[in-house]
């Protein structure tokens, strides 16, 4: 049995995930601005932001950057002098979610690559390796997203992907939506993977996470 459900994730995120003014401005002017509502929760936030901690990360790359709100909560996990790399293709988000960064006083530590996630992680392979890699794009190349973390990461790194459960439809054996299946599949590739421990974090959408341990 098991007692986790929308109260309990309230009760988490009101005692460990209060958002500051950055946070809370960083989602309506994204909102205000047509972006869409897509960003990660507040409690999946803190749990990027202890995970990037735990795992001593300065190298961390975020594939999706959208309004900055996930980029915020990660940067704000960095071991001293780390540094987040967050991609994304869009040229208008990655200029809000600058704007969002310098107000919340992270312009120093996060730099926006504007462009193709699977281009810029070609070229980011000469930097690496990483020690947190964040995939929260469209999901047809999460897949590929994988493989590159897969290589680029330290032994020690860790991976998180957002929207392993597709709001409830990874559950679906019948007749689920692309994306989903997407997930799906790459669910069970990653819980097979022997380079990693994996496992799904449930706060929010699911996150899945990986610790590469070969
Ligand atoms: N991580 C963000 C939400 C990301 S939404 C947060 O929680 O705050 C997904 C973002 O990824 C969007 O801004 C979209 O423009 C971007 N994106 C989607 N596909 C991409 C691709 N192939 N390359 C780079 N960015 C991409
Ligand atoms: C949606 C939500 C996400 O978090 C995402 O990364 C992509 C799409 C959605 O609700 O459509
Ligand atoms: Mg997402």
């Amino acid at each position: 049995m098991t007692f986790y459900n929308h109260e309990i994730s309230k009760y988490i995120t009101g005692l460990f995930a209060l958002q500051d003014t950055a946070l809370i401005h960083t989602l309506q002017d994204s909102a205000q601005r047509g972006l869409p509502a897509i960003s990660i929760q507040p409690e999946e936030g803190r749990f990027l932001q202890f995970l990037v901690r735990a795992s001593g990360a300065r190298r961390v790359i975020e594939i999706g950057t959208l309004g900055g709100y996930s980029g915020i909560w990660i940067a704000r996990g960095l071991a001293p002098g780390g540094k987040l790399i967050t991609l994304e293709k869009e040229p208008f988000h990655a200029r809000v979610a600058e704007q969002h960064f310098a107000l919340a006083g992270l312009a120093d530590r996060i730099e926006v690559r504007v462009g193709e996630a699977l281009r810029s992680l070609a070229s980011l392979a000469a930097e690496g390796p990483f020690d947190f890699v964040f995939i929260d794009a469209e999901k047809p190349d999460y897949p590929s997203y994988f493989e590159w973390a897969l290589v680029n990461l330290r032994v020690g790194g860790v991976m998180a992907a957002h929207n392993a459960f597709r709001k409830g439809d990874i559950l679906n054996r019948v007749d689920p939506e692309e994306n989903t299946r997407i997930l799906q599949d790459f669910n069970q590739r990653a819980s097979r993977e022997p380079r990693l421990i994996s496992t799904i974090y449930p706060g929010g959408d699911g996150m899945l996470v990986g610790v590469k341990i070969a």
